[in-house]
């Protein structure tokens, strides 16, 4: 069974980044995924500064999140959209990740997310989704940590109404586009795999 990481970009009460990220998990469970649920926010990993990272050095719950990227066969993150970017609970995990160095513990830095496939999807109120933020995410995943970007991603408009009182997701095509998009990044998955 391949193990799939999904890292929402909001925990907060009342997320629809979390709604989306708990239904997409169910959906990937039933096409035959394990599912581990990552809460970044209890890593409480500071704002990334130089004089922390030389003075009591890299937060040690970094490492968490390290091992769980390591341990996934692929990672799907589920981001809401601040001015068009993804959260800095997002970025910020990631850019701690990028200081880290392989030692005996664990490899580290690009050596945890090097060729590591990671699907996207998003969703906000708007009209849009919070598609601009996958844009930017897929680059910088892509660009600074090498990580296999899966081509299929799905923004979730209007994501406020977009849910029944189970959680699931109420539009039919939308759902299948949230489907489709696991669909995609876990066969993506199994290809490198092989
Ligand atoms: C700082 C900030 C910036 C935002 N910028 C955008 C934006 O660019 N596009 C958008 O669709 N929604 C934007 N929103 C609205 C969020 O999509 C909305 O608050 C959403 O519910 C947050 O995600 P969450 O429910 O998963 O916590 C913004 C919200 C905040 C707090």
């Amino acid at each position: 069974m391949p193990q799939l990481l999904i890292l929402p970009g909001s925990l907060r009460q009342g997320s629809l980044a979390l709604a989306l990220a708990h239904a997409a998990g169910r959906m990937a469970q039933a096409q035959g995924a394990t599912v581990r649920l990552f809460d970044l926010r209890a890593l409480n990993l500071p704002v990334y500064d130089g004089d922390i990272e030389f003075g009591t050095g890299i937060p040690e719950s970094t490492g968490q999140l390290i091992d769980a990227i390591v341990e996934a066969e692929a990672v799907l993150i589920v981001t809401p959209e601040y001015n068009g970017f993804p959260t800095p609970l997002v970025i910020n995990a990631f850019d701690w990740i990028s200081r880290t160095k392989t030692g005996p513990q664990r490899p580290a830095g690009l050596d945890a997310t090097n060729g590591k496939p990671v699907g996207l999807l998003s969703a906000s109120p708007g009209p849009l989704g919070g598609l601009r933020s996958m844009n930017f995410l897929r680059a910088y995943l892509q660009m600074a940590f090498q990580m296999v970007v899966s081509p299929r991603q799905y923004a979730l408009s209007r994501a406020d109404q977009a849910f029944d009182d189970q959680g699931e997701i109420k539009d039919a095509k939308a759902k299948a586009a949230v489907e489709g998009t696991i669909q995609s990044l876990l066969k993506l998955a199994a290809a490198l795999k092989a």
